[in-house]
Order: structure tokens, then sequence, then C-alpha cells
């Protein structure tokens, strides 16, 4: 059995123990949505009070969480299949364990995070040799020239781009566009009445306050983000499906009837010009 490890953390790099806490809770189920052994066992060995923190976990916002990743993990495996030995980099990664779930044995995949999550991802989660960890803000270019291009690129920001303010999340839309001619990037945005709410404090819940969320784009947006650069070529909507039980039920009501549709989290997806300007 791999050791425990006492793990501190706070802000934005602390989210990233509750969605791994929230994808264990729904791996721990029979009837779960997703299969990930490896962020059961990451809870497992991790000494921190999940529960006590942040509730109990394996029920609605764990599939809900496990949905979204679900889409990730469909929009990436896409690109595998299309681009065998292609290059995935994963921004704000966190302890996602996605490489664990979809890996095609082929594929460079590349991590960018911050400092102190990306020592602890080196600790608990040891790269394999397709894998790197870089220690640096999505937001700074630095991290683009280590991408080789060469078999195509895939960028995921999954629950990250929330975090910045507005014009940085449009800044690193139009630099991966422009960095990356014919790739495209895979992410995820929660609506603005929730970016609100996170931004005023009031997302209290088992005595957690997640970080203010100060990005919220509405589902009927998501076609501005075409105009953060000439080179966004496309922008598609990437719907969850296949939900159990009452959420599975209402899954496909509150994705048509339009005041709900409108503002619900989402998963889009934009692809950028083969050759930019
Ligand atoms: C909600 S967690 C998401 C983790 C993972 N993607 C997932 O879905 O489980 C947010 C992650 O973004 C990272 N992060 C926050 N600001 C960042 C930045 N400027 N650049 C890179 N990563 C950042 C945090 O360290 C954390 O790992």
């Amino acid at each position: 059995m791999p050791r425990t490890l006492a793990v501190e953390l706070a802000d934005v790099p602390e989210t990233a123990l509750w969605t791994l806490y929230q994808r264990a809770g729904e791996a721990r189920r029979a009837d779960a949505v997703l299969h990930d052994p490896q962020a059961v066992e990451l809870v497992d060995r991790i000494d921190y009070p999940f529960a006590e923190r942040f509730g109990p976990a394996g029920g609605f916002q764990s599939q809900l969480q496990a949905l979204r990743v679900a889409c990730f993990d469909c929009e990436v495996s896409d690109f595998l299949a299309r681009h065998p030995r292609g290059t995935v980099v994963c921004l704000g990664e966190g302890l996602e364990t996605q490489y664990w779930r979809i890996d095609n044995g082929r594929a460079q995949w590349l991590t960018v995070d911050l400092p102190e999550m990306v020592a602890l991802r080196t600790d608990l989660l040891p790269p394999g040799p397709r894998q790197r960890y870089l220690a640096c803000s999505a937001t700074d270019p630095a991290w683009q020239p280590e991408v080789d291009p060469a078999h195509g690129v895939l960028i995921t920001a999954q629950g990250l781009l929330m975090y910045l303010p507005p014009h940085q999340v449009r800044a690193l839309i139009a630099s991966c566009a422009r960095a990356f001619p014919g790739g495209s990037l895979v992410l995820d945005s929660i609506p603005r009445w929730f970016s609100r709410l996170a931004v005023q404090g009031k997302l209290r819940h088992h005595g957690y306050t997640p970080p203010p969320m100060p990005w919220g784009m509405d589902a009927g947006e998501r076609e501005k983000l075409r105009t953060a650069d000439p080179a966004v070529a496309s922008v598609r909507d990437v719907r969850p499906s296949g939900g159990r039980g009452m959420l599975g039920a209402l899954l496909p009501l509150a994705l048509a009837v339009p005041p709900i549709a409108e503002r619900r989290p989402t998963v889009t997806v934009l692809t950028f010009d083969q050759q930019p300007g």
C-alpha cells in the first residue's frame, strides 16, 4: 500500500481536492457514471479532512461532476483516436486522473499547474515516460514552447477558467489559438448567476466556501468566445448524457428548456485555424 500524505492547500489549489473527492465519491458507487479507481485510491491515501470540509460525497454533486468529467474524457478520447501520438495539454490539472482513465499508450501528456500543485501531484502521481508536469501559470505563455505540436495538440482547461478574471480568459484563448494552429481547446464554464454567488462568498456548503469565480458565461453566450481571436475557427457545445436517477431524468429537460438551458454550466470545444491570420 503506498504511503499516506498529509496535504494542506488553500485558495484555488484546494479546489482540486474538492473535484477529486467528488470523482472518487461517484466512482465508489456500484452504479457509477465514471470509472476512476485511481481517484478512489488517491482520496484514501491523502490525509485531509475531506468529509468534514466538503460534506458527504457520492450524491447529486458527485454525479454532476462525473458527468462533466465524462464530457472531457469523450473529447480527449476522440482526439486520441484521430491523433494517436498527439499531445494532450492539461491546464490546471490538479489531481485529475484522466491519464489513467483514457491514455492510449502512445500520446504525450503535459500538465501545467501552479508550483504547489505540481509538487503534490509529483509526490502522489509520479509521471510516467510520456507524462510531464510543468510548474507554470496557465496565463503565462512560457508553457507553450514546451508543447510538441508534431502530431496534433488538444488543450483542456477543466475547472480552471472560472477562477480567472474575464480578460485573462480571453487572453489565454487568444494566445492558444495563435500558438497552436489546427489545435483545439476544451473548456468548461459556470453560468453568470453562479459566478455572482461565488464572488459574493454565498456558496458556503458544509463549512467550505469556494474561492471567488470571477468568470461566468451563460450557455447562450458561447459564440462570444469566437471573438477572443480571429484564429478561433469554431465553437461547439458538448452536452452531458447518461445520468442516473432523478438527475438522469431531468438532464434532457434542463438541456431543452430555454431559460434553464441558457443558464447551465457548459463544456465547450474551440478549434483553431490551421493558418492563423
Ligand atoms: C478546480 S481545480 C481543477 C483540477 C482538475 N482540472 C479537475 O478538474 O479535477 C483548479 C486547478 O487549477 C489550478 N490553477 C489555479 N490557477 C491556475 C493558474 N493560473 N495556472 C494553472 N493552474 C491553475 C489549481 O492549482 C487547481 O489544480
